[in-house]
Order: C-alpha cells, then structure tokens, then sequence
C-alpha cells in the first residue's frame, strides 16, 4: 500500500544550537524533534532510513526508545559533509522517496501526502517576508531556477522572499544517478542536496514546486526557533483537547506534553504541567500543579500539588502542597502538606496535614499500606 521511501536527515551537527546535545534530540512538549518527524513518516512508508552521523549512538539508542522498525545509516560526514552528502550510499525500496529534515517538529503526514506530485522533483517553497536562515529560491521568467543557501548568496539573492522549506520527493532513479555528481565548491565546503534542483532543470527533468505553509515546515537550527516551536506545539495539543471538551482555563499558562490523555469532564486551571504519559480522566487539576506519568480519575488536585510517576489517584481529594510519589490512593482525602510516596491507600480514609509516608531507609524503600477508612491525624 505504500508507494514511497523516507528518509529522514539527522546528521548535521546542529552547531546553532550552542549545545552538547544533538539538534534533532533537543525536545518539543516532552519529546525529541525527531521523534515527531519519525513519527509522521511511518505514516507514509514502510521504509524509513535516519541519517546519522554526529553523536549516532545515542540519537539511535533515543529513537529505538520509541521505534523499532527504522533504519539507521551513518553519513559518511567526512568526506561527504552536507544535506547532500547525507542521502549518499541509501537505496531507496520505492520508485519516489521524500527527503525530510530531521530537524522539522511541526510536520505533518498530511502535508507531506501533498507532495505526491507526478515530477522528477517536487520541492517544498515558503512564501516569507523574511527568508532569514532559509536557502533562496531563485525563479526566473516564473519558473525556479536554483536554490541558493544563505552563505553562499548575493546581495539580490539574500533579497528574495521565496525560500526553501527543506522537503523534497525524488523520483529514486534521478537521485541516485544524480547524487554523485555533486560537488562541495560553495562557502560550506559541503554537498548540497539542494543543488539536485538545478541539475533537474539543466536536464530538462519536471520540477514542481509545492507551496507549503511555515508552520508545519518551519526549520528548528536555535534555541530562539525551538521555543517558537514549541509555542506552536503546545497550541496544536490543548486545541486539540479544548475541541474535546476539556475545559481550560486560561490556555496560555498551560503545558501539556505529547502523549498525555484527557478524558471526559475533566478541568485544567491555569499554571498546570501535564507531562509523560499522565492520564486525567473526569477530574479537576488545580492552578500550578503538576502531573508527572500518572493517573488521575475522579479525582481533585491542587492547587499547587504535585503528583510524580507512577500515581494513581482515584476518587480522590489532593490539595495544597500534598506530594505523591507511586501512590496508589483509592478514595482518600489528603488536603494540605503531605508526601506519599511508594504507598497505598484504601477507601475513606483522611491523612492529616503534615503526614509523611517514611519510604527510605538510606539504603532501600519500603512500601506504607494504609487500609480503610482510617483516620490519620495531623503530624503523622
Ligand atoms: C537546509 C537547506 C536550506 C533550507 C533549510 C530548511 C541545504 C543545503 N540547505 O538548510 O536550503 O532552506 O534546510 O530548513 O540543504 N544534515 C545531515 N548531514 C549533514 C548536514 C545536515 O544529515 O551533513 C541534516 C541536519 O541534521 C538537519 C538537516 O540535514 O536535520 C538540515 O541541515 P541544516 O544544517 O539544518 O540545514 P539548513 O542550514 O537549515
Ligand atoms: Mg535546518
């Protein structure tokens, strides 16, 4: 059913970043941004390839956390460096293969299906009014004659407006026969995947650019970028929850990570993190509190509480500055200055202000059951 190979590009070292950690690894609402570009992929395609080279190891061990049915190739990045040098040595399975930028968090499955175009290449174009960090797309007498990077560009080419998103689909047979005439001679000293472009037209191959909009394509390369990013993002999800019929109040000041679930009548007030793989089922979590890999159903939280991994509060009451840490809490009411941590908690029972469930002893933690309706008084 699929008729396409992807491959994503992974590789570069992400020099704007300023950091230590691999561009594609730095996340977005909880996650690598290459996850997310992995993850529209397999939606296409059943043969994807992720172009590695720069701290490989841990940017594959990362990506099997969450897929395994990937390929991992490692650029030849000395001798070939350069979005070009990247895609050089795959064999591609289907006739087409998109080139996606790992490096891309917004994109989506159903902009990339725009790009089944019948062409030797479609190219992805923005429409900016400034190309700032993009690579220039040249057009003369209404047709695109090249692209351009930024460091490589002219005063009048560094004017245009039209730039390149970074996403191309290649008919497999030209990109393999055209990638090894590439070369590095610009101001990188790298092999430009870009210059495939004016190698097609040259050959009088169909070019066709796609115009495409900057919030699915937009290029993460700093910190500024991945903040704006991750501003999109955190829109995407809480609209997609406010449509649901979650109730939110002020959005703004909230923050939800990809993979947690809100269900039913649930309300998140204002300063809430919702983060991992936590789940809100029918419940209310109040101002500045936080949820962390855990469970909540029926449940009142906060304000200010803050409920870490593995929690599972059902029909519960949790109020000001109350922590739980791998509690189970069936029906119990905890409503001011507590820590239950690695303890289980039956029906009906109240916990005091200032309890303390005692779970380490220096060397080993300990498990604290609490039964039924029981009574547990203040400064326990
Ligand atoms: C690239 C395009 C530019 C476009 C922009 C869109 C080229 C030469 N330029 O520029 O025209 O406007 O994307 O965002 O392609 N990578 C490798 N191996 C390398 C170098 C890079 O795999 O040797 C990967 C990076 O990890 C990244 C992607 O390719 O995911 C793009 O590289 P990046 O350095 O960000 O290119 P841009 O300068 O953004
Ligand atoms: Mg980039």
């Amino acid at each position: 059913m699929f008729n396409k190979s992807i491959i994503v590009l992974a590789a570069g070292a992400g020099t704007r970043m300023k950091s230590d950690t691999p561009k594609v690894l730095h996340k977005i609402s909880g996650k690598p941004m290459l996850y997310y570009s992995i993850k529209e992929a397999l939606k296409l395609s059943d043969d994807i390839t992720v172009v590695l080279f720069h701290q490989a190891q841990r940017v594959q061990a990362e990506m099997e956390k969450y897929f395994s049915n990937i390929n991992f190739v490692i650029q030849d990045h000395k001798n070939y460096p350069g979005t070009g040098g990247a895609v050089m040595g795959i064999t591609p399975k289907y006739e087409k293969v998109l080139v996606l930028n790992g490096d891309m968090p917004l994109i989506q499955a159903s902009e990339l299906e725009k790009f089944d175009i019948d062409a030797t290449i479609v190219m992805s174009v923005l429409k900016l009014e400034s190309a700032d960090g993009y690579g220039r797309v040249i057009i003369e007498n209404g047709n695109v004659k090249k692209i351009v990077e930024q460091k490589d560009a002219n005063a009048t080419e560094l004017a245009v407006t039209i730039a390149n998103a970074g996403i191309y689909q290649f008919e497999t047979k030209f990109l393999l026969e055209n990638l090894p005439k590439l070369n590095n001679n610009n101001a990188q000293k790298e092999y430009y995947i870009t210059d495939l472009v004016e190698m097609a037209i040259d050959q009088g191959k169909v070019l066709k650019p796609l115009v495409v909009n900057e919030e699915n394509f937009k290029g993460v390369n700093s910190k500024v970028e991945l903040a704006d990013a991750e501003v999109i993002h955190q829109n995407r999800i809480k609209k997609e929850f406010l449509k649901a019929g979650v109730i939110m109040r002020l959005p703004d000041t909230i923050y939800i990570e990809e993979g947690v679930q809100i269900e039913g009548e649930s309300i998140i007030e204002n300063g809430v993190s919702l983060l991992g793989n936590s789940k809100i089922v029918n419940s209310h979590i109040k101002t500045n509190s936080v949820v962390e890999d855990s469970i909540v159903v029926d449940s009142d939280v906060g304000p200010m509480a803050r409920i870490r991994p593995l929690s599972e509060l059902n029909k519960t009451h949790i109020g000001n500055f109350v922590e739980t840490k791998k509690a189970k809490l069936t029906g119990v009411k905890a409503g001011h200055l507590s820590y239950l941590g690695d303890c289980s908690i039956d029906e009906g029972t109240n916990i005091g202000c200032g309890t303390i469930t005692c779970n380490y002893d220096g060397v080993n933690k300990h498990q604290t059951i609490i039964g039924k309706n029981v009574f547990v008084g203040s400064d326990t």
